[in-house]
């Protein structure tokens, strides 16, 4: 039976399934397919780790894509052999408008593209646009948890030091391409620092499928550069609760 080879799955393995979360963490996996429904790990390969999740809606895949663009490529090329057309990633970043609290989501409306990989599938011109139907139940599920969320551009980095514009690091120097780059995207309005949107966006695009993001903040770069790590448990249960919610109404038909 052919598996695709970074993920090690077959069509039988994800028979019925259109619709896959993708969290950066394996660890993340389970805890996103227990809050769909019933979870059954079906292999674990390097950092892709791919967990079944089923109710009485239907099935969902929940695929952990590793940190950044490079990585969330294989995924999501693997995934789409496998005939998998809708994705949702559902990650953690950091803000960096006053505004946004540490515990707060972003759904992700387009990235700026500094992510590199997304490059080897379209030119820079090409947008990095979200599927409006996937922000719209990201927006709704929020609204019905009850959960602080915001909807924007997010930028993606390649990297979670120099690309975000940290110094606390061995060096202590960011190069100048960089340097006020925070400050930059922030006067343009852009929401928060992550490292996987823009890539996931712009393969769905070009293969001509369906994809969004909701990202967790873990800190908020306007005060601080370390993720505030008490708040992580916070930051999964509500992104558990509303990828949940967003999955159920994809399946539905929405
Ligand atoms: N992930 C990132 O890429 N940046 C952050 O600041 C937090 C999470």
């Amino acid at each position: 039976m052919y598996r695709v080879y970074h993920l090690g799955l077959s069509r039988e393995d994800v028979a019925g399934v259109n619709l896959a979360l993708l969290p950066g963490a394996p660890e993340r996996t389970e805890v996103l397919a227990q809050a769909f429904g019933k979870a059954r790990v079906l292999a674990f390969h390097r950092e892709f780790k791919s967990v079944l999740a089923e109710n009485e809606i239907g099935k969902i895949l929940v695929v952990s894509t590793g940190i950044g663009g490079s990585s969330l490529s294989i995924a999501v090329e693997e995934l789409a052999r496998l005939g998998i057309q809708w994705f949702i990633r559902v990650g953690t970043c950091g803000a960096i408008q006053e505004n946004i609290d540490v515990g707060d989501l972003v759904i992700s409306e387009g990235a700026v593209r500094l992510d590199g990989a997304s490059e080897h599938y379209a030119p820079l011109a090409y947008p990095a646009v979200a599927d409006w139907r996937v922000v719209r139940v990201l927006q709704e599920a929020c609204e019905r948890a009850k959960i602080p969320y915001h909807v924007g551009i997010t930028c993606s980095s390649a990297t979670f030091y120099p690309g975000q514009e940290r110094y606390d690091t061995f060096s202590r120097y960011v190069p100048r391409p960089f340097q006020g780059s925070l400050r930059e995207w922030q006067a343009l309005r852009v929401l928060n620092y992550e490292m996987e949107v823009a890539t996931l966006l712009v393969i769905a695009r070009v293969f001509g499928l369906y994809a969004g993001a909701v990202c967790g903040v873990l800190v908020n770069r306007t005060q601080e550069e370390r993720v505030v790590e008490e708040k992580i448990p916070q930051v999964e249960e509500r992104l558990a609760r509303v990828s949940a919610l967003a999955a159920r109404r994809i399946l539905e038909g929405f």
